[in-house]
């Protein structure tokens, strides 16, 4: 085993929302460093599948379907954790979008899904995973910002001022936690072609991005008021960081840049622009 493979070994680690996109690669990464992970999603299947390809790969890893929005679930799933022995690390980076569109006509199950998931997901896992960090002195807590973290982002309501939401809730822990052995971070992983983006949907009553702005995405599936604004990404674009042109990273390391990219939102008042 070499040094790096070394660095986590013994630790063992919880990355929420885990059987596919960043949270996939997260949980892969902290394996090859040696730490024993723990996936989760809401779907077994995808959650096996995710733990049976990292075990091909040499990666300790064990997982559990767990809804992040139900508190018994997370508890669970920390109790999975505790079964290896330990709990070091914890990432709360389960996430769902919202959609495009005026909050003024958001569907309430949009929000309240959106609010589960970010929110009251975020504050569930580190309601299981600090006290358990606190009782031993140590561990690391780690929330996943997004777009909006920042500032408002116009027809973005309710996942941009959830991210916002998470960032303040991350640094408030901090200063809760300051001195107690704890780390707490938060982290905003930039732009990144995963699920996520191939999901999002566009209200009634919004128009799409001139194609000149929205690059080469197209939507698709009609349902009225609601519609999509990108096919699914294939499976080999489905966790790639896409680069900052005038933004550099020199390190690679994709924590840089704080703020992310996702593409502009679609315009208000432009259907007859939304082609398939
Ligand atoms: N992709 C980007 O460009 C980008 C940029 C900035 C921040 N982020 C943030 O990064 C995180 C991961 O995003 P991603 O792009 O990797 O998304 P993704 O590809 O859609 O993956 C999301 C993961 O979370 C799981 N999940 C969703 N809702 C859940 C819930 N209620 N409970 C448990 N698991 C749940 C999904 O599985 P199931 O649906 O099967 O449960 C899946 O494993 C999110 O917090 C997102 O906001 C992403």
């Amino acid at each position: 085993m070499d040094a790096r493979r070394d660095m986590l070994a013994g630790r063992v680690a919880v990355v929420t929302g885990s059987s596919r996109g960043l949270g996939f690669a997260m949980a892969r990464v902290l394996g090859r460093h040696g730490a024993s992970v723990v996936l989760a999603s809401r779907s077994d299947a995808d959650v096996a599948a995710a733990v049976e390809r990292l075990r091909t790969e040499g990666i300790e890893a064990s997982g559990r379907r767990c809804d992040m929005a139900e508190l018994a679930d997370v508890e669970a799933l920390r109790e999975e954790a505790l079964a290896h022995g330990t709990l070091d690390i914890w990432v709360n980076n389960a996430g769902a979008s919202g959609v495009y569109g005026p909050t003024a006509s958001t569907p309430v199950e949009d929000f309240a899904r959106v609010v589960r998931t970010n929110i009251l997901g975020t504050f569930h896992g580190s309601r299981v995973a600090l006290p358990v960090f606190l009782g031993q002195g140590h561990g690391d807590l780690v929330n996943v910002y997004g777009q909006g973290d920042q500032g408002p982002v116009a027809l973005q309501n309710a996942y941009a001022s959830s991210k916002r939401w998470v960032r303040q809730f991350t640094e408030t822990l901090r200063a809760e936690t300051k001195n107690s052995g704890v780390r707490v971070h938060g982290m905003n992983p930039g732009l990144v072609i995963t699920d996520m983006l191939g999901q999002r949907h566009v209200t009634g009553g919004v128009r799409a991005a001139p194609r000149r702005a929205a690059g080469r995405r197209r939507p698709v599936g009609s349902d009225p008021g609601s519609r999509r604004t990108t096919p699914a990404a294939p499976r080999h674009l489905r966790c790639r960081r896409v680069p900052r042109p005038h933004q550099g990273d020199p390190g690679g390391t994709g924590h840089t840049q704080p703020a992310d990219r996702t593409p502009p939102p679609p315009q208000p008042n432009a259907h007859e622009r939304h082609r398939p």
